[in-house]
């Protein structure tokens, strides 16, 4: 479906060249400033010297005619050093104009492409969840481009030619007369007007194009991704038809945008012939009653062939400007789109004494129709743990997201040290909670980088140590490159288990007062098990900890247990306290004992000694 920030409806609004603007005559830039003035400057000159040299060429023409007995070879000689020297300055003023306003322009670019970026990154969970990657990625970079289209042609194309028509219809009506000028004119505005109106029809089909284009990138990229998923249904086909589809509708745009490019060209040559023949027509007549020279037939028609050229572009040039603009835009609606988490006005720091985490009846809903979570309430004292155990679903998760206040709450209070989550800055909260979420996705670099992640500048003897701490760092001298092996697209070289040990290990380098654990719901192997839930206690030791688990083997030890089902809690206590209850909790650990035993069993028939610890066996993530 089309997401209002793609496609840019309705016709092409001028309003993302005003908020261009500041970026181009920047505060605090100085140099960037002169710049634009010195390439205006240039900009002047150069069309200066393009107008005045069909004058020359006709001059020389006049010099040469015919009917004179001798003629006056060294003016002729002259004029056409003359003629050569304004053909060199008005390229080299234009390539002047060009290098010089190069760097405000691609301080520009980069500027907003960098500011949509951040922007973009502090856009909620929620914005991204409902967002699809490829396209987003895909609106930065088209507006980035749209950016410097906009630029190099609305700067050094509509402003010159602008000024070229000024300085042609001057040039034309004291040389020959007010008629020929003014049919001139009226030419290049029939061919703007002919030439606008015709691309405003065809915009519709370069949209449709870009939203096709963007879709079967989105597909593209999204299919790519669950490269495995669709192997494990095998839904190749599937996936290739779908992406067909979209290239199909591609393809159906682009011959229309073909067709009309046809239309407009035909009918863009059509006038500019009209306006030379009405121009020569003048010009002759003029000449058979005695009023011009041959050398201004010559003049005036080298100038509208001269006036023909950035005209031929005019029609490219205000596709491509309109297109730049429906694409800037797309790119600003995205630098305006609200952030759903904000800090408040004048919001602090938060400051971390013990790390207490207190929820007061906390409700949530993802959406308004289905609260996830009714009314919770619990207290993780400072340095104590605390876990959440419960069906899949249950809201467990949702706990995590909402003390790393990825979303707001509906009800209730969630605070930290006495502090309200919604008073403090974010980035101060998320600074003191270390997470090691339920799904690690790692980044596609190498395994020291997905580490450091977790402080970036961390020195190697650092890294070295969370990993050790990790239980990670034998399996990463047994890979062939060590720690600058490559982990994969998202991590998936590695198995589950060394995934969250690395996830782990970052965690640790960050050194936070306060630890999100969410266990991994995939059986790992019994020695894995052991070996990250070691690494845990590690880490968790004199931190407030909030763990979900699964197995419940891995929370006897917590200071209190959590039974969280359908967004309550239904019961709570210590470990034994929980046992003697002989409720769900106690229901929910008989069962995950009995098929403990049960795989220790089929262990001991098929155990390998010879795997080296440390090493997970790989298991499809
Ligand atoms: N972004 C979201 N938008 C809408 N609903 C969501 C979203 N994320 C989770 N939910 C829903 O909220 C409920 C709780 O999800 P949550 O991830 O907290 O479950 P969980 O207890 O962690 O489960 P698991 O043990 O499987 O990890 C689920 O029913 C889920 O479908
Ligand atoms: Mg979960």
């Amino acid at each position: 479906m089309a997401h209002p920030v793609e496609d840019g409806s309705g016709a092409p609004s001028f309003k993302p060249l005003w908020r261009l603007m500041p970026y181009l005559w920047p505060k605090g830039r100085p140099d960037l400033k002169a710049r634009v003035l010195v390439s205006v400057v240039f900009l002047i000159l150069a069309t200066g010297f393009t107008s005045i040299s069909p004058l020359i060429y006709g001059w020389t023409v006049d010099q040469l005619r015919p009917t004179r007995a001798n003629i006056a070879l060294g003016t002729v000689m002259a004029l056409i050093a003359a003629y050569m020297t304004s053909r060199i300055l008005l390229q080299a003023f234009a390539q002047l104009r060009d290098g010089i306003f190069a760097k405000v322009q691609y301080h520009a670019m980069r500027e907003v492409a960098v500011e949509t970026f951040a922007h973009v990154h502090t856009l909620s969970l929620r914005f991204h969840l409902e967002r699809k990657t490829g396209g987003l990625s895909r609106v930065i970079e088209r507006g980035t481009k749209g950016i410097d289209t906009l630029l190099s042609f609305a700067l050094f194309s509509i402003f010159p030619t602008l000024l070229l028509m000024v300085f042609y219809s001057i040039i034309l009506w004291v040389e020959l007369n007010v008629w020929v000028a003014l049919s001139t004119i009226v030419m290049v505005i029939g061919y703007t007007w002919f030439t606008f109106w015709i691309t405003r029809w065809r915009i519709q089909f370069r949209r449709e194009m870009n939203q096709s284009d963007t879709d079967a990138n989105t597909k593209a990229v999204d299919s790519l991704l669950n490269f495995e998923t669709v192997k494990y249904f095998n839904n190749e086909r599937h996936e290739t038809r779908r992406f067909d589809v979209s290239m199909e509708k591609y393809a159906g745009a682009s011959i229309q945008s073909q067709v009309s490019l046809s239309i407009l060209n035909t009918g863009q040559a059509t006038i500019m012939a009209l306006g030379l023949g009405a121009v020569m027509g003048l010009t002759a007549w003029g000449i058979a009653h005695g009023q011009f020279s041959i050398g201004l037939f010559v003049a005036g028609n080298a100038i509208l062939i001269q006036l023909y050229q950035p005209l031929n572009l005019l029609g490219t040039v205000y596709r491509e400007i309109t297109q730049g603009l429906v694409d800037m835009e797309a790119m600003f609606r995205l630098l305006n789109q609200p952030r759903e988490v904000q800090d408040k006005p004048g919001a602090q720091a938060l400051k971390v004494s013990g790390g207490e985490i207190r929820f007061e009846n906390v409700i949530f809903a993802y959406d308004p129709e289905r609260t996830v979570l009714k009314g919770v309430s619990f207290t993780v004292p400072a340095g104590k743990t605390v876990a959440v155990v419960g069906p899949s679903g249950a809201g467990k998760s949702t706990i995590s997201r909402i003390l790393y206040r990825f979303y707001d709450i509906k009800g209730g209070r969630v605070t930290i040290d006495g502090q309200d989550i919604r008073d403090v800055t974010q980035e101060s909260l998320r600074s003191v909670i270390g997470i090691v979420p339920q799904d690690t996705v790692l980044f596609n670099d190498t395994v020291k980088y997905n580490i450091a992640y977790g402080r970036i500048g961390a020195n190697e003897a650092e890294i070295k140590d969370a990993a050790r701490l990790a239980q990670i760092d034998k399996f990463i001298t047994l890979l062939p490159m060590g720690y600058d092996s490559m982990v994969g697209e998202r991590g998936l070289k590695l198995s589950g288990g060394e995934k969250q040990r690395v996830a782990i290990a970052r965690t640790i380098l960050k050194n936070p007062p306060i630890l999100l654990l969410d266990e991994a719901t995939s059986a790992l192997d019994t020695g894995t098990e052991r070996e990250i839930q070691s690494a845990l206690n590690e880490i968790s030791r004199n931190r407030t900890s909030l763990v979900i688990a699964h197995r419940l083997s891995t929370v006897v030890d917590a200071d209190e247990i959590l039974v969280l089902d359908h967004g309550e809690i239904i019961e709570r206590g210590r470990h034994s306290e929980l046992l003697a209850l002989n409720g769900h909790y106690a229901s929910m650990w008989n069962k995950q004992r009995e098929a403990a035993a049960a795989r220790e069993k089929l262990k001991e028939v098929e155990n390998d000694p010879d795997v080296a610890p440390g090493i997970a066996k790989t298991e499809p993530v």
